[in-house]
């Protein structure tokens, strides 16, 4: 090498050094000066290369090396000042006094909500919390609530079988009511009784904006010496009276449910439109709105769980979930209900 050579070579190591430094974000200056000036730095190795040009010329090489690598020094010492001491807590840019960046925060499925309420109108009444399974056997789904085999009432549930037989050698089944529960809490309790039950229930029906393969129920129980469908009035009336205000009056329709007798539907005044006037697309127009079945608990069921007819009598009466949390929060298909659509479930909280 040269001292021409040497000289441009010079030049060059200091251009790429002027060029890393000025790099926005800056290089680690460690690891500059290690490339530079370390051992094996590029200008160390340079000045190690003064040795093959003769003496006379490598003096004022020697003068140029020293002033480019005392400005390297005095450059990465400036950049060291003005770097962070260490960690990326302090990061050039980054302000510590911004607010952090949010966590969503979970709430409850509505359904969840509508369940709770539900069970808080209950437990002011006086009802204790009962359960039972999602798997049933024919005998609290259908037997026990006076649904004989082949009985026609059976096909008001179109029911999904399970590949399992219980002991007595029949199928089981997705309970299609929470029904069985009032069987499942006779059958553990002397009377009198009074408990409610909300829950999970199956049926084979295809999806539209008001019907669901699973969907959820409510059910209650009181059993006691005397208790008369004025009871079961009174009751009824004071539950939707608790859900939707005092404001709402109710109306029983008879029906037929295999379970009790006399049986009815329970209607509400309709919450939309209040009067039944015009064309109110929820109660059409009739000022009503269907919601729970009910009726004096039958003897055939009071005798199948050891309880006297003659002794004691009950109420029971038991509705669709979804159609409430329709109603209480004004969504018009059920489907949105199990979208998880985060835009609907925000409302709810
Ligand atoms: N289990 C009935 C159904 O699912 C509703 C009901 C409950 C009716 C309690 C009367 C008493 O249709």
């Amino acid at each position: 090498m040269n001292a021409g050579e040497w000289k441009e070579k010079l030049s060059a190591i200091r251009d790429s050094f002027s060029v890393s430094i000025a790099k926005k974000p800056a290089d680690n200056p460690e690891a500059l000066e290690l490339r530079f000036l370390g051992r094996k730095g590029e200008l160390a190795l340079l000045l190690r290369d003064l040795k093959d040009i003769p003496l006379e010329e490598r003096k004022p090489l020697g003068a140029l090396g020293n002033t480019a690598k005392q400005e390297m020094e005095a450059k990465l010492a400036e950049l060291k000042g003005a770097a962070p001491a260490a960690g990326p807590a302090a990061a050039p840019g980054l302000d510590l006094t911004l607010p952090g960046t949010p966590f969503p925060k979970g709430s409850l499925h509505p359904l969840t909500h509508v369940m709770n309420r539900l069970a808080e109108a209950f437990l002011k009444l006086g009802f204790t919390m009962s359960d039972g399974p999602l798997v049933e056997d024919d005998y609290h789904n259908f037997e026990a609530l006076n649904f004989p085999p082949f009985h026609p009432a059976r096909d008001m549930q179109d029911t999904f079988y399970v590949d399992a037989k219980d002991a007595a050698g029949k199928f089981m089944l997705l309970r299609t009511h929470t029904s069985p529960v009032q069987i499942r809490s006779m059958e553990k309790t002397e009377p009198p009784i009074r408990v409610f039950h909300t829950g999970r229930v199956f049926r084979s029906e295809a999806v539209d904006a008001s019907h669901s393969f699973a969907f959820h129920q409510i059910e209650g129980l009181y059993v006691d010496k005397g208790v008369s469908m004025a009871d079961l009035k009174w009751t009824a009336d004071a539950f939707m009276k608790d859900l939707f205000g005092s404001g709402v009056k109710t109306r029983f329709n008879p029906s037929y449910f295999p379970f009790v007798e006399p049986g009815a539907e329970v209607d509400m005044s309709c919450v939309f439109c209040k009067t039944g006037a015009g064309r109110c697309p929820v109660c059409k127009g009739t000022g009503w709105l269907e919601l729970m079945g009910a009726g004096m608990v039958h003897p055939n069921v009071l005798k199948g769980c050891k309880y006297d007819p003659e002794k004691w009598s009950g109420f029971a009466f038991g509705g669709g979930i979804e159609r409430f949390a329709m109603l209480l929060y004004g969504i018009s298909d059920m489907r949105m209900l199990y979208e998880n659509d985060l835009r609907v479930l925000k409302q709810v909280q």
